[in-house]
Order: C-alpha cells, then sequence, then structure tokens
C-alpha cells in the first residue's frame, strides 16, 4: 500500500513568492508544492500538501489524518510560536512529524526562537529556504522505509 505524507502549511505562506521575498524566496507555495509532488514520487510516496491561514482548520486537518497518513511534514509558519493546540494535536498522532522553516527562526527575532511544534517534532530542518522541504520528505522517506 502506498504511504501518504500530508504536508501542512500555516498563515501567510499561500503569500510565499510575493511575502518579504529577501527573507522567504521567490517561489510560490504552488511552486514549492508541484516539486514536493516530485520528490514524493520519487520516494513511492503519496503527498497531500495543504496551506490554511486558520489554526482551527489545521488542527483539523491532523485530526482528519491521525489514521490515514504514515508521517506529518509542518510548517506552521506563525502558529510555531503561539500554538498549544496544533502541539497537541500532533502528539495525539502516533506517526513521525518534521518541522520544517524557510529561514532559520534562531537567527530571527527572539519571539521566534521558541517551537511548540518542535516538542511533537522528530526533527525541525530550518534555514535551507525551499529546499528544507525536498530535505524533510527525504528524512520521511527513510524513517518511513526504517519503519516497514
Ligand atoms: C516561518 C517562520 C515563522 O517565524 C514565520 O512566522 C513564518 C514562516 C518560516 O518558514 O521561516 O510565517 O515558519
Amino acid at each position: 500500500m502506498v504511504q501518504k505524507v500530508l504536508v501542512l502549511n500555516g498563515p501567510n505562506l499561500n503569500l510565499l513568492g510575493e511575502r518579504e521575498p529577501d527573507l522567504y524566496g521567490d517561489q510560490t507555495l504552488e511552486d514549492i508544492g508541484a516539486v514536493c509532488q516530485k520528490v514524493a514520487q520519487n520516494h513511492g510516496l503519496e503527498l497531500d500538501f495543504r496551506q490554511s491561514n486558520l489554526e482551527g482548520e489545521l488542527v483539523s486537518w491532523i485530526q482528519q489524518n491521525q489514521y490515514t497518513a504514515s508521517g506529518i511534514i509542518i510548517n506552521a509558519a506563525a502558529y510555531t510560536h503561539t500554538s498549544v493546540a496544533l502541539l497537541d494535536a500532533l502528539l495525539t498522532c502516533a506517526v513521525p512529524v518534521i518541522e520544517v522553516h524557510l529561514t532559520n527562526i534562531y537567527q530571527r527575532e527572539e519571539f521566534r526562537h521558541n517551537s511548540y511544534i518542535s516538542r511533537a517534532a522528530r526533527g525541525v530542518i530550518c534555514g535551507f529556504g525551499a529546499h528544507g522541504y525536498v530535505l524533510a520528505l527525504d528524512a520521511m522517506a527513510q524513517i518511513l522505509d526504517s519503519n516497514s
């Protein structure tokens, strides 16, 4: 059976490409999704790539996928630094979670240094721009491979 990886993107990431391009790069989220699709395919994985500006919607997607997804990759964007609800939803899932950020959050403002998501994450990839998603998918494929 093909394993599904859920990739979740939080608020404002729908604006990638036009949002602070010096910081976040000029690739759109659609561009990143397309690259992820290819990488997932190469690993023989099914990809479900989503974005929401709403915390509750992200929580619901995690809940809905807790038995159908084999792994979750998440860039919770600003909710990374605020959301106990997302942390709790991720802790409920038994599947591996990888946290991704385009920027190196530890190089930025103090309030970005704390991540609630990290407590639920197997690993964190930050500072490599859009390539971080590829690195996360490669890592997820390896984890799922060694679990099967
Ligand atoms: C981000 C970092 C967050 O601090 C910020 O709120 C974002 C994007 C990143 O990918 O670098 O929206 O998650």
